[in-house]
């Protein structure tokens, strides 16, 4: 090895180095990331690029035990940090030393390094913890869903909480491995890849890997007894859906409908550009609950979504947000816009191709169905509010926000936002203002007033001369 001759900077560099810190320069993580309608979700100071889940889970009894290591970087001098978690933690060490941990409000815990952490610095942080993922209520509300044959976290703002700690926030994303040890007979579902299965001493591990930036709302695990199919998409993805084997009368509209998958990717690529992740697949388990959720790369879906027949329409609303959500994520909850008024448009766009009602025709009826003094006018899509995230507004009159812009900027320059968007941001963050100022500069015109009114004002818009001529 050579000894280096020190320049100057770089000598006053080393000296700046060694000077010690004192204790008053390190100050605790903020509790909270700082978004607008969930103070306490994911945590400052910090910022994680990897969590390693290593997981048991025993069905009779609903006890998940785990252990989780994440990779991370101190974004600050650290004398202490928080992590998300509803669960027991017997045990958390930093950087392999043993550190001490409390616990505070429904999910906060609160980690102290034997020593405090420069900035830049690298940590890896094991926490040993267990409970039973049913136990845990936040606010009377839970993400954990038991089945006869398991249990299942899906669930949006919030889940992770339920079954790993966590930097909670879709701001912090990270790379997943998620190891579960399950009875044999059942299997274990996540993100990704099936990287390996094993099976010893009555009980098989299942390896998944998700290896691109994954908001922690999106990482998914469901136990139960499922039915698995797989195959390979024209682009060579590994496509893996998973169906309880408790579907009854849904389970062939289930089918006919998540098996569709690859087909209405590659439909969805030529509208918004090349997929992002490097799997594919839809998971269904014997939940009662009806909602479907954009779980990165294998979205999952409540049987009732089924109970009609096939439904491809949520198929392509969740494979949407694959783009719209899961690759570029909100900043702040309240820019969920961005994610909710694109997919629904997607299902309109899907109508458009299969000729069953253009988006034009779909965007007429439902302002025309919508009298003036409809309470959906009250929901501001661009901001509803933490009660009105999910409100059929944020969907609707979100998807109408993006037809006023489509009539405006016309086809050419409105699909070459809806193209270039997710290039734009990937595997990022954005606000809903990010997307107007894009379309913006990608159409050359301003936009500002036509999005304040579909986005931002509590009463029903003037309609657009379509609409008001009935047409
Ligand atoms: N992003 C999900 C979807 O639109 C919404 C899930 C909301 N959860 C709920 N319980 N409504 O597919
Ligand atoms: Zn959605």
């Amino acid at each position: 090895m050579h000894r280096r001759i020190i320049v100057p900077s770089a000598l006053a560099a080393s000296l700046l180095l060694a000077i010690p810190a004192s204790a008053a320069d390190f100050v605790p993580g903020a509790p909270g990331i700082g978004d607008s309608y969930y103070p306490a979700s994911g945590n400052g100071g910090y910022d994680v690029s990897h969590y390693d889940l290593r997981l048991k889970y025993q069905p009779a009894t609903d006890l998940l035990e785990g252990t989780a290591t994440l990779v991370a970087t101190a974004r600050q001098n650290l004398s202490r940090f928080n992590l998300d978690l509803g669960l027991k933690v017997s045990d958390v060490r930093v950087n392999g030393r043993p550190a001490a941990f409390t616990t505070s409000g429904e999910h906060e815990l609160e980690v102290t390094p034997a020593t405090p952490l420069a900035k830049g610095k690298s940590l890896s942080v094991v926490v040993r913890y267990a409970g039973k993922p049913s136990d845990l209520k936040i606010g009377g509300w839970t993400a954990w869903h038991r089945t006869p044959d398991g249990g299942v976290a899906a669930q949006e703002p919030d889940s992770a909480v339920w079954w790993f700690p966590s930097n909670d926030h879709p701001l912090d994303k990270a790379t997943f491995d998620v190891s579960v040890l399950v009875p044999d007979g059942t299997q274990a579902i996540s993100n990704g890849v099936l990287q390996s299965q094993s099976t010893k001493l009555g009980w098989t591990r299942f390896n998944w890997r998700s290896n691109k930036p994954q908001a922690t709302y999106l990482a998914t695990l469901a136990v139960g007894k499922f039915d698995i199919t797989t195959d390979t998409t024209a682009n060579g993805l590994p496509v893996l859906n998973a169906y309880s084997k408790d579907l009854g009368d849904i389970d062939g509209a289930a089918r006919a409908s998540i098996e569709r998958t690859a087909e209405v990717a590659e439909w969805l690529e030529s509208v918004y550009g090349p997929y992002p992740f490097n799997s594919l697949g839809g998971y269904v388990p014997n939940v009662t609950s009806g909602y479907a959720l954009e779980t990165q790369t294998r979205p999952f879906y409540s049987p009732r979504q089924f109970a009609n027949g096939a439904n491809v329409s949520v198929v392509v609303h969740e494979l949407a947000h694959q783009w719209y959500g899961d690759s570029v994520s909100v900043a702040d909850w309240k820019d969920i816009w961005i994610n909710e008024g694109f997919a629904r448009y997607s299902q309109w766009l899907w109508s458009e191709k299969e000729g069953e009602g253009t988006a034009q025709e779909l965007a007429d009826y439902v302002y025309r169905s919508r009298a003036a003094d409809d309470p959906f006018w009250t929901v501001k899509p661009g901001d509803p509010g933490a009660e009105n995230q999910f409100d059929i507004a944020v969907y609707d009159r979100g998807a109408l926000a993006l037809q006023a812009l489509r009539d405006e900027v016309g086809d050419e320059d409105f699909f070459a936002i809806l193209k270039g968007w997710p290039q734009e941001h990937a595997y990022g963050n954005a606000h809903v203002a990010d997307f107007v100022r894009y379309a913006e500069r990608v159409s050359g015109k301003p936009l500002a007033g036509l999005f304040d009114t579909w986005l931002f004002q509590p009463v029903k818009p003037a309609g657009t001369a379509a609409a008001a001529a009935g047409v």
